[in-house]
């Protein structure tokens, strides 16, 4: 029987990691706890998760006090439990890139209040303060991603992805393995416009780097994942999720 884990690590002042392995996968899936006057959750994670994800919260904080949750783009591990959140919290707000929202929330079906981000937008939680930064065809053309400035937290996605079961922090430079991973998953269509966010998030020279996939990446991890990014390929090759499509494109 596959061994299914779901943890809670506090990485930094009030930001909590929830990790959910099952094994089916090779990549964890995670959501991020902003534990704060206004409690957020960034990624509400898959629809079967919901319970593992409400119960991690529940170690923290009341999961009926969540104030906001973002995803970071339309996909399942994103949003797909968004609706059941509204179970304990009905006045939750749910939050995305102004992409997110107009395209794809408003005619979903979710029940509860939206709200969507600009580049340059800020949400105050309290003690944090998020800035949202709009990075269109990083992954999906609604892609978005956070900085919490407090903190010097960056909220990538799946930028920065790490397989296997990762500790909480990861300093290990696993850059060359992540292209390699990219390039079987086929998740993005083209190297130019990741570069262009990596030189942006580079600029902000976040402490921390919170993956969804795998571990945070400590400061001094950074550099080597970057580096990969500049210089290896890792755009989609003609493979989806390791499945060869397209053999005139590889
Ligand atoms: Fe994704
Ligand atoms: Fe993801």
């Amino acid at each position: 029987m596959r061994q299914v884990t779901t943890r809670i690590d506090e990485i930094v002042d009030g930001i909590y990691r929830i990790s959910h392995w099952s094994g089916e996968s090779t990549i964890t899936f995670n959501q991020f706890l902003i534990a704060d006057e206004r409690p957020t959750l960034v990624h509400a994670g898959r629809y079967g998760d919901y319970e593992g994800v409400r119960d991690a919260i529940s170690q923290v904080i009341d999961p009926a006090k969540l104030q906001f949750m973002i995803l970071l783009h339309f996909e399942a591990d994103e949003c797909g439990g968004m609706n059941r959140f509204l179970e304990a919290a009905p006045d939750l707000v749910l939050a995305g890139s102004w992409l997110s929202v107009e395209v794809n929330l408003r005619r979903w079906g979710y029940r509860g209040e939206l709200r969507a981000f600009k580049n340059g937008e800020t949400l105050d939680l309290g003690a944090h303060r998020l800035r949202f930064l709009e990075t269109p065809h990083v992954h999906h053309w609604d892609s978005l991603m956070l900085f919490d400035e407090t903190t010097k937290s960056m909220f990538p996605a799946d930028l920065f992805m790490q397989s296997g079961d990762q500790p909480p922090v990861v300093t290990e430079n696993l850059g060359s393995e992540m292209c390699a991973t990219y390039r079987s998953l086929g998740i993005f269509a083209h190297e130019e416009p990741v570069r262009r966010v990596v030189d942006t998030i580079e600029r902000l020279e976040p402490r921390w780097v919170h993956a969804m996939h795998g571990g945070t990446l400590a400061r001094e991890a950074l550099p080597g994942y970057v580096r990969a990014l500049r210089e290896e390929e890792f755009a989609f090759d003609g493979r989806l999720l390791g499945r060869r499509i397209a053999p005139s494109l590889g």
